[in-house]
């Protein structure tokens, strides 16, 4: 686990325009010094991620936010009031300390304070805001662990707090909250029932199939190994059919199936609870492709609460990939 002086250094290597990897309380994350373009571009070389992609802006609590952006809506102020620190991202209008190469050349950025004492303790210590993406390869697996990072990134990182394994497990939600009536562009950690209960009416959730930002493509969250979502019932059949074509199948078994004999190369029944399912899923994923797994069959849970950022990540490792 990190100490005060890891965190001594980590503010360092941020104010020289270095990378640092940083745990929160989601999946951990790959930061620079917001305000440092030179920095920010180096996060988009480490991950291999194109420039246009915007970038998350994590800062150390809600009463700095008018340092960040512009022309706060209440409703606004009324998420981040009730959400931070926590797993929530509000888009709103960039203020000008955040250069464009942070939100892609939008004029509009992601911020959100981490609920993880390494990472308060890390915008504490550094003073400014850091910009920070996944700590992973673009469209790969999130890292949910310090070893992850560094298995994943290697020397691109120029150092790693290790803040152990990641609380929620499934990235933040992310809210448009530019204008008066707020909407989720991407589901995640805090919940849209817990959203509707705080704004006092109903959101929307996107559909997993359309592009709706920069940055949000089909495949993404994805394992190396092709990822088939199927109906419970259909998991057994669809995976012993799989194996006999010569695949090295990985099973994600629904816990109402917990038990059930599988013939394939790795099982791992998945929790029954939400919030444990969320914060082992990419754990999951990552364990069975090293097992050496090229298909993982699994099942999309049922869409309320955690279940819906679930869903969401398991459809796009499902989605369509690019040729390479
Ligand atoms: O939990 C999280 O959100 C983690 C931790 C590290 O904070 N971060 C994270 O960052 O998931 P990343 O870069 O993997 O995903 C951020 C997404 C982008 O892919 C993009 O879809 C969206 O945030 N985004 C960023 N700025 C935006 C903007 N101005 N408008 C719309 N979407 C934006
Ligand atoms: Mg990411």
């Amino acid at each position: 686990m990190a100490s005060t002086h890891d965190i001594e250094k980590a503010a360092g290597v941020l104010r020289a325009g270095g990378l640092v990897a940083l745990p929160t309380e989601t999946v951990y994350g790959l930061g620079a010094n917001a305000e440092d373009p030179a920095a920010v571009s180096r996060i988009f070389q480490a991950k291999g991620r194109p420039p246009s992609h915007p970038l998350i802006v994590h800062i150390g609590g809600a009463e700095q936010l008018d340092d960040w952006v512009q022309d706060v809506p209440e409703a606004a102020r009324l998420l981040a009031g009730r959400f931070w620190p926590g797993p929530l991202t509000l888009v709103l209008r960039r203020g000008h300390r955040v250069p464009l190469e942070a939100t892609g050349g939008l004029e509009t950025v992601a911020v959100r304070v981490p609920d993880h004492p390494v990472a308060l303790a890390l915008l504490h210590a550094f003073g400014g805001a850091i910009t920070a993406p996944s700590a992973n390869r673009f469209g790969s697996v999130s890292p949910t662990a310090a070893d992850h990072v560094r298995a994943e990134l290697g020397d691109s990182v120029d150092f790693v707090l290790d803040g152990g394994p990641c609380r929620v497990g499934v990235e933040s939600t992310i809210v448009d909250a530019t204008s008066g009536t707020p909407t989720i562009l991407r589901p995640g950690g805090v919940t849209r029932e817990d959203l509707e209960a705080v704004l006092g009416r109903p959101l929307t959730a996107p559909s997993t199939s359309q592009v709706r930002v920069p940055g949000q493509h089909p495949s993404h969250y994805a394992p190396r190994a092709r990822v088939v979502l199927v109906e419970p019932e259909q998991v057994v059949t669809e995976a012993e059919t799989a194996r006999e074509l010569g695949h090295q199948v990985g099973v994600l078994l629904p816990a109402s199936l917990a038990g059930t004999p599988v013939k394939a190369h790795a099982v791992l029944t998945v929790p029954a609870a939400m919030a444990e399912y969320a914060r082992g899923l990419y754990g999951f994923l990552r364990h069975l492709d090293q097992q050496g797994c090229d298909l993982i069959v699994a099942c999309v849970p049922v869409e309320e609460g955690l279940g819906l950022a679930i869903a969401n990540r398991l459809r796009r490792a499902a989605g369509p990939r690019p040729i390479v």
